[in-house]
């Protein structure tokens, strides 16, 4: 299959979206551009064209998508929701739709095993992104949408990205710029006691992303799952317990290069190996946070130059990691940030994608 990429900037927005919606309706694939990374979309609704999508991405079934809507209004159509419930979860969607806050909530019967692995929750966010809404609202049903990678590698923040990862697996990828959060959305499981309206909801914090603890505090007591190994994962989901496993796809290893990443406590941690050719990325490029001029690296790269702001480093995170990851260097060292506000979502991915921590 021979995958086109098509333009939905400025005047060419109209062709895109009545190309991929069309594609949307005949039970096809289309990548499509977020706020935060590409998508891999297809019809919720319909089993088959989800099971493509567990193809293309070769995903283990037991990791389940994200549904993307047109409005706020179309939750109830999707989610089962006590009347206190759907209080807590609008007055959520109030402040942070369309954007980049995805909530887990019980699901209805319409959605398809098949998107929520099984699970009787399904998670569920309206993307800022001018062409996803165009996209969405032409056409009409919800879009299970997961990050337009490979499975466990790098989350793709612009249309070649997406090319790299899945050219001649697709139809189509609509190009609409370099995605400006640059990291996937912040999930939340979103629990209220039906018996106490008094008692402050519960936000259990699935993937810390763009929306940070803080900005979420005022609308509940947000809470950190427990660890879970992926042994003990694999344990549970072997035994098809699928609801006891909160957040499925949280692998240990995930948004990896394939060049080995390594991250450390403190820079002085780092030994490097005899003959082995060393990329850094760095967060600021300055010397005084320990790396820089720690080792005569073949390459750099800075996730925001200067001063630093965490922003601009989650623009760009997954880019330099692509980057880095095509250099040549035999190994990457990445520099973790600071753990407050989005840095906690930064670090999480560096995490993830290195094979030491
Ligand atoms: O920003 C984003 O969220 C992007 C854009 C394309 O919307 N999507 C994305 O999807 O990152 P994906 O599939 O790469 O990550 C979705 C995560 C997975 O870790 C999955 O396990 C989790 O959401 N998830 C989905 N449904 C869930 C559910 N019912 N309960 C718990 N976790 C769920
Ligand atoms: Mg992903």
């Amino acid at each position: 299959m021979e995958t086109e990429i098509i333009y939905a900037e400025d005047e060419d927005a109209g062709e895109a979206v009545v190309k991929a919606s069309g594609l949307l309706q005949n039970g096809e694939l289309v990548a499509l551009p977020t706020e935060t990374v590409y998508g891999l979309g297809a019809n919720a609704l319909d089993p088959d064209a989800v099971t493509k999508i567990f193809e293309a991405k070769e995903r283990p079934s037991f990791d389940p998508l994200i549904i993307h809507l047109s409005r706020p209004e179309q939750l109830a159509e999707y989610c089962e929701l006590s009347p206190r419930l759907h209080e807590v979860a609008h007055k959520l969607i109030q402040e942070f739709w369309p954007g980049p806050l995805t909530l887990v909530l019980p699901k209805k019967e319409i959605i398809p095993d098949i998107v929520t692995s099984g699970k009787n929750t399904v998670a569920v966010r309206m993307s800022a992104h001018p062409v996803m809404q165009e996209v969405c609202r032409a056409f009409g049903y919800p879009i299970a949408a997961p990050s337009a990678n490979r499975f466990g590698r790098i989350s793709p923040t612009t249309a070649a990205a997406v090319m790299a990862e899945l050219s001649g697996k697709i139809p189509l990828i609509v190009d609409g710029g370099a995605c400006n959060n640059g990291i996937e959305s912040t999930i939340i499981r979103v629990e209220v006691d039906e018996n106490d309206p008094e008692k402050r909801p519960e936000l259990h914090l699935l993937r810390a992303g763009p929306v940070v603890k803080e900005d979420l505090q005022p609308f509940g007591k947000v809470i950190r799952p427990k660890k879970l190994s992926d042994r003990a994962r694999k344990a549970l989901l072997d035994k098809g317990e699928a609801n006891d496993v909160e957040a499925p796809g949280m692998l240990e290893s995930h948004y990896a290069p394939s060049t080995p990443l390594y991250i450390f406590d403190k820079p002085e941690d780092f030994v490097p190996e005899e003959g082995v050719s060393y990329a850094l990325l760095s967060y600021r490029g300055q010397a005084k946070d320990g790396y820089m001029e720690l080792h005569d690296w073949d390459v750099v790269e800075e996730l925001s130059p200067g001063k630093g702001k965490l922003g601009e480093a989650a623009v760009r995170l997954f880019h330099l990691m692509r980057v880095l990851d095509e250099s040549g260097a035999d190994a990457i060292v990445a520099e973790t940030v600071a753990e407050t506000g989005l840095g906690v979502a930064i670090n999480d991915r560096l995490r993830r994608a290195s094979i030491n921590k």
